[in-house]
Parts: structure tokens; sequence; C-alpha cells
């Protein structure tokens, strides 16, 4: 008899088909002409603000060995447009929706929950908390356990959804930051977000980044991201999401035996968009054959 593995997970009352989802900004409704996306554990839309962002200045994505750099700079239409313009179009989908959302100050996170709050269709929120774009003297705001203890605290009172705080890997002690959210009542930890870097063309003498630095993603940053996941989840109850060079199945298993509830594609999409569909279908093909259900798959790092 084939065994019926249940893919399906509630992740901090997010109730998923599957632990698998695309990472902010590097998937859009586009990718319904490819695939059904209602195949997918969830959709992160891109980080939304509070005004339209025309991003950074050009070049923005630049390749590296085994991954990218990109500097886009969030360059989205704002709060008003996503509402009025994609919200309507993702409410048709039946996944949940999770929006993510960026701000330059702490009041930009509560008026975009704000509005959020007054629209319907939406599972959760992503307090993208790491972009290397926005920074607030100098840091980004998961950089500093107290600007992170006062954001948490102040969003938290604004929904009843679940809040999912996105964290820069750039910190000394993750462990540090992780806890801080978890005290303050974040829902979940998204791990992580991009290394900050650089390229130079030699030849020209010149960043090839027209914003010199860009964040770094893709199969290059796997083994830092995973380390980053590992040492979190040992220390904190609440789940988390793991992303960082994610490519097929056997990738993401390796994050979900560090301790991932969920795991994120994001620059995969853009070589193979179906990796998400295939990193599921290689899920439950090694649960199978490894009898193994998803949680005790989590519990078995040797
Ligand atoms: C082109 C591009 C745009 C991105 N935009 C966002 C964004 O708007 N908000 C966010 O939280 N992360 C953003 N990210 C980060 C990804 O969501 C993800 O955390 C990171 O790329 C690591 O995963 P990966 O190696 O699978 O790409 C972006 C990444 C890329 C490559």
């Amino acid at each position: 008899m084939i065994m019926k593995i249940d893919l399906s997970i509630n992740l901090a009352g997010i109730k998923m088909k599957n632990p698998v989802m695309v990472a902010s900004g590097t998937f859009n409704l586009e990718y319904a002409k490819i695939f059904d996306l209602n195949k997918l554990g969830a959709i992160i839309t891109k980080s939304i603000t509070l005004k339209p962002r025309a991003g950074n200045p050009p070049p923005r994505i630049v390749e590296t060995p085994f991954g990218i750099l990109n500097s886009i700079g969030l360059e989205n239409a704002g709060i008003e447009s996503f509402v009025l313009k994609e919200l309507p179009l993702y409410k048709k989908l039946k996944l949940p929706l999770i929006v993510s959302i960026a701000g330059k100050t702490e009041q930009e996170y509560v008026d975009l929950i704000k509005i959020l709050e007054k629209e319907a269709g939406i599972s959760a929120y992503e307090l993208n908390l790491s972009c290397p774009n926005i920074k607030k003297g100098g840091i980004v705001f998961s950089q500093s356990p107290e600007i992170l203890s006062s954001l948490i605290k102040k969003t938290l009172t604004l929904t009843r959804l679940p809040l999912i705080a996105k964290l820069t890997p750039e910190v000394n002690d993750i462990v540090k930051i992780a806890k801080t959210a978890e005290k303050n009542g974040i829902s979940a930890l998204a791990l992580s977000n991009t290394f900050l870097g650089m390229s130079i063309d030699y030849k020209k003498r010149k960043p090839r980044l027209g914003n010199i630095f860009g964040g770094l993603s893709g199969p290059a940053i796997k083994p830092l991201a995973l380390r980053i996941v590992y040492q979190a989840a040992r220390r904190v109850k609440i789940p988390i999401i793991g992303m960082g060079g994610i490519t097929n199945f056997m990738d993401a298993l390796e994050f979900i035996i560090a301790g991932a509830a969920a795991i994120s594609i994001g620059t995969a999409n853009f070589i193979n968009p179906k990796t998400a569909l295939e990193v599921i279908q290689g899920i439950k093909d090694y649960l199978r054959k490894n009898n193994l259900s998803l949680k005790k798959l989590r519990e078995s790092l040797k």
C-alpha cells in the first residue's frame, strides 16, 4: 500500500497545504502563466512601502559565482496601488497570502498595517526588518534588539494576524536577535534575508551595481543561511521559515533538518520558475521513501 504523505502544516496559525513558499521580491502573479499557484504552501508578496519607491539606480542585479547581487531598493508602487490593483488578484487564489511590508520608520510599519487591516484575504504580515537598502542610523532594524523590540511591540497591538519577522543574517549573534523577537511576541521568523556584498568591474575600475552594494542571494549563501537557521531553531520555540540558496528538494531537506518549519524559494525562481513545485514533490517522495513525517524529519538531526 502506498503511504499517504501529509505535507500540511499550521505555521503560527497559517494553515498551509505544504511547507514550501516563495520568497519576497522574487515572485509575482506572472508565474500563474507557468503553473497553478494554488499548489504552493503560501505566497509572500514583494515588500510594500507606504509611498511608491523608484528603487536604486541601475544596474540593480549582477551575477556572481553561484549567486546574484541585487540592489533593487524596494521598488514598488506603494500600498495604495497594492490594495487597489494587486490585492484583488491575490485574493482570487486559494492559498495563504503573506504581505511583506517595509518602512523607513517604525511609524511607517504601523501605518502600513493599519491600512492593510481594513482589507480581507490576508493571512499574515511579514515585517521586512532586513532590507540592506533601508537603514536607520546606519543599521537595519533587525540589527538592534532595542529597535526590534519596540517595533514588534507597536505592531503587535494592531492586528490579530500572525506577524513574521524577516531578519538580517548580518549580526554577530543571531540567537540574541531571534530570542528578542520571540520574547516580544512575534509569531514566526523568516531566516534570512540577503548578505551585503559588492562586485567591481576591474576593466572599468567601477562597482558593477549602481548602488555599489547589494544583497547576495542564491546557492552561494546556502551554508551561511543554513547555519543561521540551525542556531536559531535550537534556541527559539516559534516556527522558522528557512531560506537562502534553496534550488532543489535536497537543499530544502537540509533546512528542514536544521529546524525550519517551512522553507522559501527565492533566487531559484529566476532560473527555474517551477522550482517550488519540484521541491514539494521531492520532499514528498523523500518522506515516503524514508517513512517519515515532516515533524519527524525536523527532529531527526543526528
Ligand atoms: C531580486 C530580489 C529581490 C528581493 N526583494 C525582497 C523584498 O522585497 N523583501 C524581502 O524581504 N526580501 C527580498 N529579497 C530577499 C529574498 O526574499 C530572500 O530572502 C533571499 O534572496 C535569500 O533567498 P534565496 O537565496 O533563495 O534567494 C529579494 C531577493 C532578490 C534576489
